[in-house]
């Protein structure tokens, strides 16, 4: 099968992890047939650089008219100033909507031999599987006005948190269909004791819940997610939450397998309830950012994004045979006890790759 890929490699250990991810998938391409053209594209603070903007028109249009889009991570000191008028991030930002990617899949899986990585106590982590749907296109994040004024003679700074009825069905509906192949259990997190939004998420979600009676459903305050995911982490299985709270919880998410650099994600806008055109291309990008600090020195984890191409494989060109071939070179090669430094180990970023590779 042909499917054309958009690469955007971005900033700091983005192009780096990226490259490793396309190696991967080039192999998986000679071995099982399949044809992946690839298109590279700036995004980020690359593109600020290059563009002035940090995506522009055409860079969008670009991954619209692809099967799908795989991003390594976008930001760094370089673009912080807080009164510059664009961020690397304002382009992931525009491109999570522009292709109306509403769902955004965190798996969290702990690897057995990576439970000493991690710095909670071995018992807690045993057999923890959680997946984190995390809303990605509405709330705190695009809710309008946003804005800094002056108001009688003090600075005033606003952010809004809105959602519509339909925003928190599709993504908690997404979530329901996810449990199904899992444990059949989803627990929804809100702030309902004090967020009008959040009261709305719940009362959808039960409702969901209502026409779902196959799949169990708990309802949970945000805080108190956030403390249960380290002291009981195996009692959770799918998570669906909305866009500031899902961001939140999944870089706490990320401790308990070892490093952030273990973890993939996946953008979906496909719920089959009348999306536009370019809800169907996928959006893969690992969880961790742009790591400034150690760009450039080729020490990064590629895993994520490694993992990443693998749900890619999955979910938008339906190839579940080659995404598992992936994701079981990873769990072999660690299982073998290559680590790359964030895991303790000495193995450079196409080190770790060239091992995985052997296991593919
Ligand atoms: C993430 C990141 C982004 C987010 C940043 C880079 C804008 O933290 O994907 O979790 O907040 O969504
Ligand atoms: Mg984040």
């Amino acid at each position: 099968m042909n499917f054309k890929i958009t690469l955007l490699p971005g900033d700091g250990i983005g192009p780096e992890v990226v490259g490793e991810a396309v190696r991967v998938l080039e192999i998986i391409s000679s071995k099982y047939e399949h044809s992946f053209n690839f298109q590279e594209r700036l995004m980020g603070g690359c593109s600020i650089d290059q563009f002035g903007q940090s995506v522009t028109d055409e860079t969008l249009a670009d991954c619209k008219a692809s099967d799908a889009v795989l991003l390594g991570a976008v930001g760094g000191p370089k673009w912080d100033d807080p009164k510059a008028k664009d961020r690397p991030e304002r382009g992931l930002l525009a491109l999570r909507k522009g292709l109306a990617v509403f769902a955004n899949l965190r798996p969290v899986k702990v690897h057995p031999a990576l439970i000493d990585a991690s710095p909670l106590k071995p018992e807690k982590l045993k057999d923890v599987d959680i997946l984190v749907v995390r809303e990605l296109t509405g709330g705190l994040y695009f809710g309008q006005p946003k804005l800094r004024e002056m108001k009688d003679g003090h600075e005033r700074a606003v952010d809004t948190l809105e959602y519509f009825d339909y925003e928190i069905k599709r993504v908690v509906e997404l979530a329901f269909n996810l449990a199904k192949s899992r444990k059949k259990k989803v627990t929804s997190v809100d702030k309902a004791n004090i967020l009008e939004s959040s009261r709305m998420w719940r009362q959808i979600a039960t409702q969901i819940g209502t026409e779902n009676p196959d799949v169990e459903l708990d309802h949970m305050l945000v805080d108190t997610a956030s403390m249960r995911l380290i002291t009981a982490p195996v009692s959770m299985d799918v998570i669906v939450t909305e866009n500031m709270f899902g961001d939140i919880l999944t870089d706490e998410a990320s401790v308990l397998a070892g490093s952030m650099g273990m973890l993939p994600s996946a953008s979906l806008g496909e719920s089959g309830v009348g999306l536009p055109h370019e809800a169907r291309v996928g959006l893969y990008e690992p969880i961790h950012g742009s790591a400034p600090d150690i760009a450039g020195k080729g020490i990064a984890n590629p895993i994520g994004t490694i993992l990443s191409s693998a749900l890619m494989l999955r979910y938008s060109f339906k190839l579940e045979a080659e995404a598992a071939v992936i994701e079981n070179a990873v769990y072999q090669t660690i299982t073998e006890g290559a680590r790359t430094a964030d895991l303790g180990g000495k193995l450079s970023t196409r080190q770790m790759a060239d091992e995985i590779i052997k296991n593919i």
